[in-house]
């Protein structure tokens, strides 16, 4: 976690690793979290232009802080967020129970595509195990890549990926988590599309990325909100980090939402 935000960031790390994802989902929609939801166009659009370049239809997707599978369900349905935090926050809501069947015929009921597969990446392996159990993710890998390398089976899970995506996890995850998954897919050349919360630099990660032969460009069109901010004091915080990194902050100070930065990572020529 960068340091100087250690103690004032939004501390969400008890709704994490739970059985269940209601925790989660209430946490995040108490500070209005949209993320995944506001990406999920700019994923549509870079998974298009993948296939168009790449000449493929199904993709393997590997999603780093995977949590419940947010992702994974998003992009793998119609559903948008405010429909998950629906079903899951209301007490009559389809997912509002805590019956796995219940959970698994929800997605399935709605069309959960299969011509994209993810595997997830996350130490949190109760959340990582719901999403596999849901048939949400393929595979999943409950490791902190921050402290440890890959097992040879964790390395197989992640051959032969076409796209690396993450949300809400920069941060958490640095360098030495993207380095050792690029490492592992490295032979089919997966771009990587990210969203990294304000302040959180990219640097390292696409130092990273670049000794894999990959070109990293920030991309500002695709800027968009994370959540609000917690409190006062938080919002001081990480404006006070950003205008020390030099980062615009003219949306953060006029919205009262901190706002995540998409990067892209792709083959010099391949992607935009
Ligand atoms: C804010 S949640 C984001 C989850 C999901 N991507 C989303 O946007 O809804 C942050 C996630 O990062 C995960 N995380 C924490 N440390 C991590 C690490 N070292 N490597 C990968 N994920 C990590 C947490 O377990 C949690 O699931």
């Amino acid at each position: 976690m960068y340091s100087n935000l250690q103690g004032t960031k939004h501390d969400f790390t008890a709704a994490y690793n739970c059985t269940w994802p209601h925790s989660y989902f209430r946490a995040h929609l108490a500070l209005d979290y949209v993320i995944p939801d506001r990406a999920k166009p700019v994923f549509e659009r870079i998974f298009a232009d993948y296939r168009r370049c790449r000449r493929k239809t199904r993709l393997k997707i590997i999603d780093v802080g995977c949590s419940y599978g947010v992702n994974a369900a998003l992009l793998r349905t119609d559903l948008d967020l405010d429909e998950l935090y629906a079903a899951y926050l209301q007490p009559s809501g389809s997912l509002s129970g805590r019956r796995e069947i219940e959970h698994a015929n929800f997605f399935r009921n709605r069309g959960l595509r299969d011509d994209i597969q993810f595997v997830g990446v996350d130490p949190s392996f109760r959340a990582v195990r719901y999403a596999q159990r849901l048939g949400l993710l393929e595979a999943g890998i409950t490791a902190d890549l921050e402290t440890r390398d890959l097992t040879i089976e964790e390395h197989g899970a992640l051959a032969d990926s076409d796209i690396l995506i993450s949300t809400g996890c920069v941060g958490y995850a640095s360098e030495l988590t993207f380095g050792r998954v690029y490492h592992a897919s490295a032979p089919s050349r997966p771009w990587v599309v990210t969203f990294a919360m304000h302040p959180f630099s990219y640097h390292g990660i696409a130092a990273v990325l670049r000794d894999f032969g990959l070109e990293t460009k920030l991309i500002d069109r695709f800027r968009q909100r994370q959540r609000r901010f917690s409190t006062p004091a938080e919002r001081e915080t990480i404006l006070n980090a950003m205008a020390t990194l030099g980062m615009e902050d003219r949306l953060e100070r006029t919205t009262g939402y901190v706002y995540a930065s998409c990067y892209i990572s792709a083959p010099p020529g391949e992607a935009l």
